[in-house]
């Protein structure tokens, strides 16, 4: 893959790294304008690719031009245990209210590993922002397996892991929280294999593949075996050299690649309310 420039000028857009390792925002740009316009839509395609997580400001948009928007980059699905909201279920409510102390998917995580597809990628619409805190952080998956010494990779490339729903409910994350609140009559706990390194299908490249919050154990192995090496992984993969760190505010958007890119919202800012508006794309089984 070429080597990233600092910042890029393409036809439309104007792109314009927040990191060394990955993340852009692209400027100057009106989402509700991709209808009448392939040749932009190709083009955020691409900075995707590039730049792993890309982010918008500003964006004016009803639910309806939202999904409409998501839907030129892959079909998106509803979310396992979360109901979308009024007319819109493939759109869900990412809330935290002043009441509350625990925040949605509030660990390092690759969305919904557990599934034997999981997700290509996702995208969040900020509608509410506490007054501070609150940013998210992405870790480059691709950096994080690059850096790996020659041995390592080696014995990655034949281990497969287990990913369990069933993991978040000890790190209080967005599923348990959602089963606690019985809105989705699921009491079910979703398990597949993946490799624990996958190539990502349409760059070829490969990423690191296995996160805290669901992966369990590698195939074969007991989790007590398990568990020095991922351990291991786990701390490596969100090194700080891999992130970024994105600040909110109404109106921002962010799109990330699910294939070779992880996630953290911090939860600082209790006592404020925080809504951000989520939908999520159709991914293919990781190989
Ligand atoms: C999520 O994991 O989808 C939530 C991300 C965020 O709230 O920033």
């Amino acid at each position: 893959m070429a080597a990233l420039g600092n910042n890029s000028q393409k036809r439309g857009l104007s792109i314009h790294r927040i990191a060394g390792s990955l993340g852009a925002e692209i400027h100057d740009v009106d989402l509700k304008e991709l209808d009448e316009n392939p040749g932009l839509v190709r083009e955020i395609r691409e900075a995707l690719l590039q730049h792993q997580v890309i982010f918008f400001r500003n964006q004016e948009l009803d639910p309806e031009g939202y999904l409409k928007f998501t839907s030129h980059f892959g079909k998106p699905i509803e979310y396992p245990f979360v109901k979308g909201i009024a007319n819109f279920p493939t759109i869900i409510e990412v809330l935290k209210q002043e009441h509350e102390t625990v925040n949605f998917g509030g660990i390092w995580h690759s969305d919904t590993s557990y599934f034997e597809s999981p997700p290509m990628g996702s995208i969040l619409w900020a509608r509410e922002v506490p007054p501070y805190g609150g940013d998210t952080l992405f870790a480059n998956q691709y950096a994080a397996y690059e850096a790996l010494s020659p041995g390592l990779k080696q014995t990655l490339s034949t281990l497969k892991a287990v990913n369990t729903s069933a993991k978040a409910d000890a790190s209080k994350t967005r599923e348990d929280r959602i089963r606690d609140s019985g809105t989705s009559g699921a009491k079910e706990t979703f398990e597949v294999i993946h490799p624990v390194v996958r190539t990502h299908p349409e760059t070829g490249r490969k990423a690191l593949y296995v996160n805290v919050a669901h992966t369990s154990h590698f195939e074969g192995w007991s989790v007590e075996e398990s568990a020095p090496l991922l351990a291991y992984l786990f701390s490596h993969q969100v090194k700080p050299e891999f992130t970024c760190r994105f600040r909110w505010q109404v109106g921002s958007i962010a799109f990330w690649d699910n294939r070779c890119v992880q996630h953290n919202p911090i939860n600082d800012y209790h006592g404020h309310r925080r809504r951000m508006l989520r939908v999520t794309l159709e991914g293919d089984r990781p190989v």
